[in-house]
């Protein structure tokens, strides 16, 4: 069944809490819905949106915005060491989590409590904690708009990367995410690698469940990032910058005419350069907890921007996003870029 509403107001829809609207909203329950859309027709441009939790709408949004209720977990098949679990594009990621974890699967426990729905995960390739959605997708289901029909993709003709796919890339607009299928394990598959989820857990780890895993990556997330229910957010704003050996000795240089000769720069080597944490740049510009009208740089983790006031503008998000872009660029001469879309009015 599909349900039409026009001129709706997407405040709650959207984790940034913007008061905007679109001239068209439909929600859909079953992958069959979709081939009876005329997608010509519709107010454009056409946006399928997921849990709204990485969107910033810079106003009214004049087209029409799709939304997939397809909500079902299932188990397909299982094998010694792996389990295939289907799970519709509407599902809450974090339900899909919790219900793997109860089932003591491993390979989503890490992607605890990140915000959003199935579907627009594995547009994402969302990520936390040394792991990817990437990491656990066998393949995807999608309606595919231009052939006008039901396509199987494998995780690999995704071309995932660091929070990008081919969805964001060349087949943009094109394919509808309808279920994911998940490839999980069955015997442990502890990924602790990363900060200091080691440390929230017993040394002896051979005894761990995914859902130990789950609960300290949910502390670690309430400890460092702020709460869903309580302030509006779209996670990490701006993306990690990978940059050339060149650039962090000037990085490094930086710092040191600041600190001293000891002074280090977090990073991480990756196959296309160094990773510099975003959150650290942000930090050592002193920029935590800055304000522009009612959006501000969270205090715990610079690289989020809150709707402080919940009646933040756009407006105000974008010239917080201006400023933290110029004062990065100016100190270190890296440019910042958003990972969270922005949807224009
Ligand atoms: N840091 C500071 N000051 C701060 C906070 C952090 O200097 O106030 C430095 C520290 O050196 C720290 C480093 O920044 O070690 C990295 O911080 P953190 O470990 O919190 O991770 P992140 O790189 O800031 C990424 C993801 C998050 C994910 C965390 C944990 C991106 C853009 N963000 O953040 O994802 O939860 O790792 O894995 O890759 C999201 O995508 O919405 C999101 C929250």
């Amino acid at each position: 069944m599909i349900r039409k509403e026009y001129s709706k107001d997407l405040s709650a829809m959207n984790t940034f809490g913007m008061k905007v609207s679109c001239s068209l909203y439909m929600d859909y329950d079953a992958p069959e819905d979709l081939p009876g859309i005329d997608f010509q027709s519709l107010p454009a441009p056409v946006l399928h949106m997921g849990g709204g939790s990485n969107l910033l709408f810079t106003g009214d949004f004049p087209g029409t915005v799709l939304h997939s209720s397809i909500r079902y977990i299932k188990e397909l098949s299982r094998t010694d060491d792996s389990c295939f679990i289907e799970a519709g594009a509407g599902i809450v990621f974090d339900d899909f989590v919790r219900w793997t974890c109860g089932k003591g699967l491993w390979g989503a426990e890490n992607l605890s409590l990140i915000p959003g729905e199935v579907g627009a995960s594995a547009v994402q390739n969302i990520g936390a904690y040394g792991a990817e959605v990437k990491d656990i997708i066998d393949r995807v289901l999608c309606f595919d708009t231009v052939d006008k029909e039901f396509k199987v993709l494998s995780g690999s003709d995704c071309e995932y990367g660091y929070r990008d796919s081919a969805f964001k890339g060349k087949w943009k607009g094109r394919f509808i995410i309808t279920g994911v299928i998940f490839k999980l394990s069955v015997v442990p598959w502890a990924r602790l690698g990363y900060g200091n989820l080691a440390s929230m857990l017993p040394a002896d780890t051979s005894t761990l469940s995914p859902s130990d895993v789950r609960e300290a990556v949910i502390a670690l997330r309430h400890s460092k990032l702020p709460d869903p229910s309580e302030t509006g957010s779209a996670g990490s704003f701006f993306k990690n910058p990978v940059v050339s050996a060149g650039r962090f000795a000037k990085i490094e240089k930086v710092v040191r005419d600041e600190q001293g000769p000891d002074a280090t720069v977090p990073h991480y080597l990756q196959d296309d350069g160094i990773k510099v944490p975003a959150a650290w740049m942000i930090d050592r510009c002193a920029l935590k907890g800055i304000s522009v009208g009612g959006a501000a740089l969270y205090e715990r983790q610079p690289l989020v921007i809150v709707n402080r006031s919940g009646n933040a503008s756009p407006e105000d998000i974008l010239a917080l996003e201006r400023l933290v872009i110029e004062k990065v660029k100016e100190k270190f001469g890296v440019e910042l870029h958003p990972e969270v879309e922005h949807i224009k009015s």
